[in-house]
């Protein structure tokens, strides 16, 4: 789980399936440090781990499931970090990326919705990407075609957008 951030999804994720291993990835110390807390404090014992790491070096291979909640946007290079997760995935693995709900174009983007997001935008995930190596800043409304682009430019040739909520969508991006 790559910008897990404090593992809420990890942990879900671990309690959902409860024959499978998680790692939870993030490059922000004290967030793992959090993270730890919590799956000690959910009784997930070495099922879930979770280590610093940025995306684009974390460790490990043949990953039947790579996970992005809510952070591609945030991170500087989002093409390096498919790359990355390209190499950590095995062949027949998926890559479920959660973004954002946005549009391809602004004006699918003026809505309430939108205009909340395109303030944390503004305010947090933008400046966050911009800090980083590359800072591609794709923000918040970035849109399925952008993601899309990203992906296929980390090595990626499958991609679907596979369910959507007024708040987020969900792409499933495969080798
Ligand atoms: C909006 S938070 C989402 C956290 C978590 N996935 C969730 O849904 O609760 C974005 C996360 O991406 C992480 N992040 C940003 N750039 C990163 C990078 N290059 N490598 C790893 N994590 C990164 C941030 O530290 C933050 O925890």
């Amino acid at each position: 789980d790559i910008g897990c951030g404090y593992g809420a999804s990890t942990i879900m994720m671990a309690q959902a399936f409860p024959t499978a291993s998680f790692v939870g990835y993030d490059y922000h110390a004290d967030s793992i440090t959090e993270a730890r807390t919590r799956a000690q404090a959910a009784g997930l014992g070495d099922r879930v781990r979770f280590e610093v790491a940025s995306a684009d070096s974390f460790a490990g291979d043949g990953y039947d499931l790579v996970t992005t909640f809510d952070a591609l946007h945030d991170m500087g290079d989002p093409v390096g970090a498919a790359q990355h997760v390209r190499r950590s995935l095995a062949d027949t693995g998926t890559w479920m990326v959660v973004e954002p709900m946005a549009g391809d174009h602004v004006q699918d983007n003026l809505n309430p919705v939108g205009r909340a997001y395109y303030g944390f935008s503004t305010l947090l995930c933008t400046p966050a990407s911009l800090s980083q190596d590359v800072g591609l800043a794709l923000g918040t409304q970035a849109g399925p075609a952008r993601i899309r682009d990203v992906v296929t430019q980390g090595g990626f040739t499958r991609f679907a957008k596979v369910a959507e909520t007024p708040f987020n969508q969900v792409f499933e991006i495969r080798p």
